[in-house]
């Protein structure tokens, strides 16, 4: 019996080099100048092409107050960071995916910012908030994402989005390659998780976390790349800050085939899936 074996029906047209990459780093809560300049700082150390950030990272997380958060939210893309980031990546080949607390007129959001050879890209906000999140930010409105960067489809949420399996199936369905995923992990969950929803999806993730811990607040670590097969690629520590980077094909993620007869997306039967 011939086994249904990776190489024999993985049929992409062409094959990409990309260097991908996370950050993971220690956060220092209502500092953003520290916290961008050691993103910065672990970015040049980095030589990933698409790179991203933990949630939050320029500002940290374990709010007190809402009077806090909004000290720190800025505005996308006129704010502090995005601009500074956005002028980072310009005469490089760098795009940077990063979690950033968003100021509007109606509030605050807890979002993402993507910004690619000196230009803005465009940004997310987190549509699942987790626990005291909904005391400070309103759910996002955007949607769930797709940024196109040298035809590569890029996928954006934020860390508890993970949670419900509709926005990791939206992503895909939607065409993403690479799921960016800026989070601030606290429970065990997600790491493992991502195998199954990479391997469901047939998808690249790219889970960005951080380390230390904020006013009692333990963050796990363990920043991964996981392939369309879902496997880890590579998983950082629970407690170290890291920047990793390693070459991927994203076109890989275009092949739905498991096997000659079974194509992952084609086979669903949504017409059974009244209640979604
Ligand atoms: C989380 O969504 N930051 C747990």
């Amino acid at each position: 019996m011939p086994s249904w074996g990776e190489n024999l029906y993985n049929w992409h047209y062409r094959i990409i080099i990309m260097k991908v990459g996370f950050i993971q780093m220690n956060i220092e809560i209502l500092d953003v100048k520290k916290n961008v300049d050691n993103a910065i700082n672990l970015i040049e150390k980095n030589d990933a092409d698409l790179v991203v950030l933990p949630e939050l990272f320029n500002t940290g997380y374990n709010f007190n107050n809402k009077g806090e958060v909004l000290g720190v939210s800025e505005k996308i893309p006129d704010g502090y960071t995005t601009k500074l980031l956005k002028e980072f990546t310009e005469n490089t080949d760098k795009t940077i995916v990063f979690g950033l607390s968003e100021k509007t007129d109606k509030g605050l959001y807890n979002s993402l910012a993507i910004v690619s050879k000196g230009e803005y890209i465009g940004k997310y906000r987190k549509i699942h908030l987790f626990f005291d999140e909904k005391d400070f930010f309103l759910p996002g409105d955007l949607g769930f994402k797709i940024f196109e960067i040298d035809g590569i489809k890029i996928g954006t949420m934020i860390c508890f989005d993970w949670f419900f399996p509709e926005s990791t199936r939206t992503l895909a369905l939607k065409g993403a390659d690479i799921i960016c995923h800026p989070a601030n992990l606290v429970m065990p969950y997600c790491p493992e998780a991502m195998k199954t929803i990479c391997l469901q999806n047939r998808i690249y993730s790219i889970t960005s976390n951080r380390v230390g811990e904020e006013r009692g607040l333990k963050f796990i670590g363990q920043s991964q790349i996981v392939g369309p097969d879902g496997k880890i690629i590579f998983r950082a520590s629970e407690d170290k800050q890291k920047a990793f980077h390693v070459e991927i094909d994203p076109l890989k993620s275009r092949d739905k085939n498991l096997n000659p007869k079974n194509n992952i997306f084609n086979d669903r039967r949504a017409d059974f899936y009244e209640l979604i």
